[in-house]
């Protein structure tokens, strides 16, 4: 039990990832924060999380790329608990597009929600987390290597890496790390929509597709006393699909 008594906020919680990484919180003993713009989607993720561990569960809707709700969010995560330990910033979106048809409204969608959310949440971090706190970033391996056609999704998963990198220099004196995961491909809603993956022009290998919870127990351990001496850093979970020539 990692996280007995401690409060975890998982952004992006309504599904996939997010809710795998919330339930493996909640496993572990922590009360969780679910925080998603899905207001229809919120309370089966609750209903479900419910069934795990001991601690408390609470729904927010929240727009993670409007900074005034990520305020109001965080407060009323503290008002009810008293305390933040861990933030999983994990909502994200992708556009597929070439370049020549994206517009600059198509790259401040994804930069607002996938780089400038995660910031907002960084910083409600820093003013109400105490020593011991945690921060993950769930970026991409596409901060690594791309394809075609998601051009700001790689660009804002890139600089989330420089955000976490940041924010661990700055959240060393605070006691507060900030790492990042950066998953492959892992079978959520977001990679079967995904209309390369659907096309084809994507290929994926069976043993290519991780499950949410493999990515949930990397985030966990990033965020857990395990980690203590982790800082600033970016882990891979693919399954070894960057190794590859
Ligand atoms: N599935 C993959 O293959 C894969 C691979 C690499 C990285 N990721 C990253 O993992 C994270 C989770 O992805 P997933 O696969 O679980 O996708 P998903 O689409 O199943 O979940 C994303 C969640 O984020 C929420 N969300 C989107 N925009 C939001 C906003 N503005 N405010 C609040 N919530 C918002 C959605 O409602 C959804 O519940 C994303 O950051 C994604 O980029 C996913």
């Amino acid at each position: 039990m990692r996280f007995s008594g401690k409060v975890v906020l998982v952004t992006g919680a309504a599904g996939g990832i997010g809710l795998a990484a919330a339930m493996r919180f909640a496993d572990e003993g922590a009360s969780v924060a679910l925080v998603d713009h899905d207001a229809l989607a919120l309370p089966a993720a609750a209903a479900a999380l419910r069934g795990h561990g001991p601690g408390e569960c609470m729904e927010l809707v929240c727009e993670v790329g409007v900074e005034q709700q990520v305020a109001t969010a965080v407060g009323q995560v503290m008002a009810r608990f008293g305390r933040l330990d861990v933030v999983v910033n994990n909502a994200g979106l992708m556009v597929f597009k070439p370049l020549e048809e994206l517009t600059g409204a198509d790259w401040m969608q994804v930069l607002q929600v996938d780089l400038i959310g995660a910031f907002f949440f960084t910083k409600q971090a820093f003013l109400h987390m105490g020593v011991g706190g945690a921060i993950v970033n769930v970026s991409s391996v596409h901060a690594l290597e791309t394809e075609q056609n998601v051009a700001p999704y790689a660009a804002a998963k890139a600089a989330l890496l420089s955000l976490t990198r940041s924010a661990a220099i700055e959240g060393t004196a605070r006691g507060i790390r900030v790492n990042a995961i950066l998953p492959g491909a892992i079978d959520t809603p977001m990679l079967w929509n995904n209309p390369q993956v659907k096309s084809g022009a994507e290929r994926l290998d069976a043993h290519e597709v991780g499950k949410p919870a493999d990515v949930a127990a990397a985030i966990a351990f990033l965020a857990s006393g395990e980690a203590a001496f982790v800082q600033g850093t970016s882990l891979l979970v693919d399954g070894g699909r960057l190794c590859r020539l």
